[in-house]
């Protein structure tokens, strides 16, 4: 089979995610490409969020999928229109006023919106989305003195890239349409609480339930069954052990910075689950 990817074709050249996203895989690129499969096909990201392990790996083709649709609509625009968006942010101001004054004001049309999205990722406290039962975006302003909104460059190469992919808004089992034998699929999911009390930021307005992740590990094994390469990470639980029993399960400590409280930040244990 014609091997499209090969682990070692990854470029010197670095591509920076274009937004903050909770559960951004950014800083843990060092630990968790140790995990990656030495070749494949065509990538897919499910959950694609930031996209830090896309832009890391660009892949010569991919699939991208996310639930959130503003997001989704961010990337099309950064690939379809990345002038027209760049120009669009030079409207924004940081100021506590403008950002409350747009904050409820979704545009239609997609550059705008695109543009509306940006700057509310790099203007809201800590880059947190969250939205409210009716979709309305909800996070306070971050009181942030100076924001760059993107580097042009980066945003040039970042569009370019995406160029190569297929951008879609829909539930991760979309996957399954498209990914194939020799294909290579990175699960990055909300990760299951590990205590009721520590669930975490709410990306779109629906919770991603224990339901779905069980919904999950049936697509997983069934992409397995069709020889797709896999790797999903998720919390150190019994119940994701035992969702995902009979597969390589390793264990990494990682430093994520979703907890506020520096205190809290260090060393939260999270799995590494393959089937290579
Ligand atoms: C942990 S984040 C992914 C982070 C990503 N790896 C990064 O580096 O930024 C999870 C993503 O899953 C998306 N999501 C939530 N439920 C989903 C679903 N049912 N299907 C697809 N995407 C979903 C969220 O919008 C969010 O962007």
């Amino acid at each position: 089979m014609k091997v499209l990817y090969s682990y070692n074709d990854i470029k010197q050249e670095v591509i920076q995610p274009l937004i903050k996203w909770a559960g951004g895989k950014r800083r843990l690129l060092s630990v968790y490409k140790h995990f990656l499969p030495k070749s494949f096909n065509t990538y897919h990201e499910p959950f694609l969020g930031s996209g830090a392990f896309f832009f890391f790996l660009k892949p010569q083709r991919a699939v991208l999928i996310d639930k959130n649709e503003d997001l989704i609509n961010f990337y099309t625009v950064v690939r379809d229109k990345p002038l027209e968006l760049m120009e669009s942010m030079k409207k924004h101001e940081v100021s506590k006023e403008y950002y409350y004054r747009i904050r409820s004001k979704k545009p239609e049309d997609p550059v705008e919106r695109a543009s509306w999205f940006l700057y509310l990722n790099k203007t809201a406290y800590n880059g947190l989305w969250r939205v409210n039962s009716r979709g309305e975006f909800n996070v306070p302003f971050g009181r942030y003195k100076k924001v760059t909104f993107f580097n042009k460059d980066n945003l040039l190469k970042a569009s370019e890239l995406l160029r190569k992919a297929i951008i879609l808004c829909g539930d991760f089992s979309l996957v399954l349409e498209y990914a194939k034998e020799g294909d290579f699929v990175y699960f990055d999911p909300p990760y299951f609480p590990i205590s009721e009390t520590a669930k975490f930021t709410q990306y779109t307005n629906e919770n991603f339930t224990k339901d779905d992740h069980i919904r999950l590990s049936k697509v997983f094994k069934e992409l397995d069954r069709k020889g797709v390469l896999l790797m999903l990470s998720n919390s150190d639980t019994e119940f994701i052990r035992s969702l995902y029993s009979g597969y390589n399960i390793r264990k990494v400590i990682a430093n994520r910075y979703i907890n506020c409280k520096a205190n809290k930040r260090k060393g939260i244990r999270e799995l590494v689950i393959t089937n290579y």
